[in-house]
This record gives structure tokens, C-alpha cells and sequence, in this order.
């Protein structure tokens, strides 16, 4: 499986967001590097951890977006309402490992917030810099 790394492409705001975007990228790729050598317990464990932070992230990028009056906020929402319930899904499980094809989620979770930092939250920083100058397209 490909390296799971951050790209200064994916950079949105120089600032909270992006450190927060990084650091869930490092736990993915954490996750992908240890998966097949620690123990189901320490799997479960890293996977409660990358759903709390997930949770923790979520809700500052929404207080960010009720701050400056993002107009999809609700949309949004839903977007990290899913996602979230998706990875609580997996913390339901007492033994991951026994059930999940750890390889499969590790892709998904990889491509979902690739995808969802690049097409989703960008539009934040758009609609923020259309504010800012609303002449320039
Ligand atoms: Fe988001």
C-alpha cells in the first residue's frame, strides 16, 4: 500500500486546519504502518483515537464555518456526520481485527480525506476569499 503522506497541495488555510488536516494524516498513515503488527487491542485503540480526533476536528471546522457564515455549513455537516458514524461503526466492534478487512478501511479513510479536504473544504477558503474580494473570480 502506498506511503499516506500530506501534500502542500492540500493546504486550505496556513493555519489550525491544515495542522489539524495534517495530524489526521499522520494517524492514517500511523494506523497503515502498525496495523498488521499490534496486537488487536492496540488496533482498537488507535482506532478510538483516530475517531475521537476525527470527532474533535469536525466540530472546530463546523464552529469555523458558523463563525464566518458559511452558507453550506448544513451540507456540510452531513458530509462529517457520516464520516463519523462510519468510523464509530468500526470502534462498535470489541475486535476489529476479527471482522473488518483492515486494508479496505485504510484505503477508504485514506481516499475519503484526500477527497474531502480537496473538493469540500477548499470551498470554505473560496467562499472566504470571495468575501474578502468579491471583484476577483
Ligand atoms: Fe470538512
Amino acid at each position: 500500500m502506498s506511503m499516506f503522506v500530506w501534500s502542500s497541495k492540500w493546504s486550505i488555510d496556513n493555519g489550525e486546519i491544515d495542522r489539524q488536516h495534517m495530524k489526521l494524516v499522520s494517524l492514517i498513515a500511523e494506523l497503515q504502518n502498525i496495523h498488521d503488527t499490534i496486537s488487536g487491542e492496540e488496533l482498537n485503540e488507535t482506532v478510538r483515537f483516530l475517531s475521537d480526533y476525527v470527532r474533535i476536528h469536525f466540530s472546530c471546522e463546523e464552529n469555523f464555518m458558523i463563525s464566518v457564515k458559511y452558507p453550506y455549513l448544513e451540507e456540510h455537516r452531513i458530509l462529517h456526520k457520516e464520516f463519523s458514524e462510519y468510523i464509530q461503526s468500526l470502534c462498535d466492534n470489541e475486535n476489529i481485527r476479527g471482522i473488518i478487512d483492515i486494508r479496505e478501511v485504510l484505503s477508504f479513510l485514506k481516499s475519503w480525506l484526500k477527497d474531502h479536504i480537496c473538493r469540500e473544504d477548499i470551498k470554505i477558503f473560496q467562499f472566504l476569499k470571495n468575501q474578502e474580494n468579491p471583484h476577483e473570480t
